[in-house]
């Protein structure tokens, strides 16, 4: 196959672990005999610092004439003063909405080994593999009205969901359920919100057409403390994009680090694939971030964005057989043990996947 990949590194850790999924791209690539013509662009504070827009045109149309995406992390404490429509972030924002991925699949599980890595018992951890499905393109980060009234006194923000945006994500979350255990808990605050009513009900509709999955609804107070308290009960998660952010970052830790987590935003064009995590600036250029979450959303670029299930598959087994090895960012060692960096755990993986199918095993 021939793929046409665009990659936005971004700030702070972003070209770090962009870097490490890029050299498993390539060994993908020579391993199965695909060729990708990859290409890099600007976005965020790297943009900004380039005397660019932050989602600067030229970056916008590659990621739409691509047919995928690879994201790093935008953010720096530099241009945190500036106004939400100035930020770093603010690309990241306009990205998902001009490529209309509204369903982003953020997956955590345990990885044998890592078992202690995080802060849960591991008898409370264990069998944990579950998904938040997140609304992505609606929802309070994009409602209007919006903004800071000129004196200061007072600012708004605007939640608001139309039927049709809450009914594609539910069937993405349905749909996703049937290929795993098949349970949804849709997570909301309809003891409170209009909104959330609106969701529940349009959630249940769309269960109808799904009845051999089982649909629990839950709301996000409780939903979090049940998260931390018995995370194995959960297979699908399907919320709001505001409630999403917050309980995927929450799934992280309790995996053992937010930098194991990889996402994939879907819609009806080009994915974006990115780890969940940020640019934790104190970690940028140190060599020292794990890039596993971004590993893990090259697999999902290869599965869910380019159809390459086999080869996705062998990039996650590449990546259990280094865990398993022992290898360990800081982030996940054990305390007093000796971590290894970005480069040398890619290389690792990189390693296991071999150059030809008669190494995979
Ligand atoms: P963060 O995710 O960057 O960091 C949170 C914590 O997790 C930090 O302690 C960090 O060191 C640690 N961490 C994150 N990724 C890690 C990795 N790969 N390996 C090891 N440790 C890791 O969140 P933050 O500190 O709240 O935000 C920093 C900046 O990133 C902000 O500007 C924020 O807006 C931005 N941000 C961007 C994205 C994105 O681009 N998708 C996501 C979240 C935050
Ligand atoms: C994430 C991030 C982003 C979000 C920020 C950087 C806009 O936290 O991808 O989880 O809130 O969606
Ligand atoms: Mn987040």
């Amino acid at each position: 196959m021939r793929a046409d990949l665009v990659l936005l590194p971004g700030d702070g850790i972003g070209p770090d672990v962009v870097a490490a999924a890029v050299r498993v791209l390539s060994q993908v690539s020579s391993r199965f005999g695909h060729t990708f013509d990859i290409r890099s662009r600007l976005i965020g504070g790297a943009a900004i610092r380039a005397g660019l827009a932050p989602l600067p045109d030229d970056t916008l149309s590659a990621a739409k004439s691509a047919d995928a995406v690879l994201l790093g992390a935008v953010g720096d404490p530099e241009f945190d003063d500036r106004p939400p429509s100035d930020r770093p972030e603010s690309a990241l924002l306009a990205l998902r909405r001009e490529l209309g991925v509204y369903a982003n699949l953020r997956p955590a599980r345990v990885w044998a080994g890592l078992e202690d890595a995080g802060p849960l018992k591991p008898t409370v951890l264990a069998g944990t593999d579950l998904v938040v499905v997140r609304e992505l393109t609606g929802g309070l980060y994009y409602g209007q009205p919006r903004g800071i009234d000129s004196d200061g006194s007072s600012a708004v923000n605007t939640l608001r969901y139309s039927r049709a945006e809450i009914a594609r994500v539910a069937r993405v979350a349905f749909n996703l359920a049937r290929t795993r255990r098949g349970r949804v808990v849709s997570v909301d605050k309809a003891n409170v919100l209009e909104v959330s009513r609106l969701w529940r009900t349009v959630v249940t509709e769309v269960a109808r057409g799904f009845p051999d999955v089982v649909l629990s609804h839950e709301y996000v107070d409780a939903a979090a403390m049940k998260l931390a308290a018995a995370p194995a009960s959960f297979d699908v998660i399907l919320t709001e994009n505001m409630f999403g952010d917050i309980l995927s970052d929450e799934a992280g830790a309790i995996c053992g680090s937010l930098g194991l987590l990889p996402s994939a935003s879907l819609g009806d064009g080009p994915g974006l694939f990115e780890p969940v995590h940020g640019s934790a600036p104190d970690l940028a250029g140190r060599d020292i971030a794990n890039p596993i979450g971004a590993i893990l959303s090259a697999a999902m670029l290869l599965s869910s964005g380019l159809g390459l299930e086999d080869e996705a598959a062998a990039v996650v087994s590449a990546v259990e057989e280094t865990l398993r090895a022992g290898l360990r960012t800081a982030d996940i060692a054990p305390p007093g043990s000796q971590a290894v960096g970005t480069t040398e755990f890619a290389e690792a993986v990189v390693r296991r996947l071999g150059t030809g199918p008669s190494t995979e095993d």
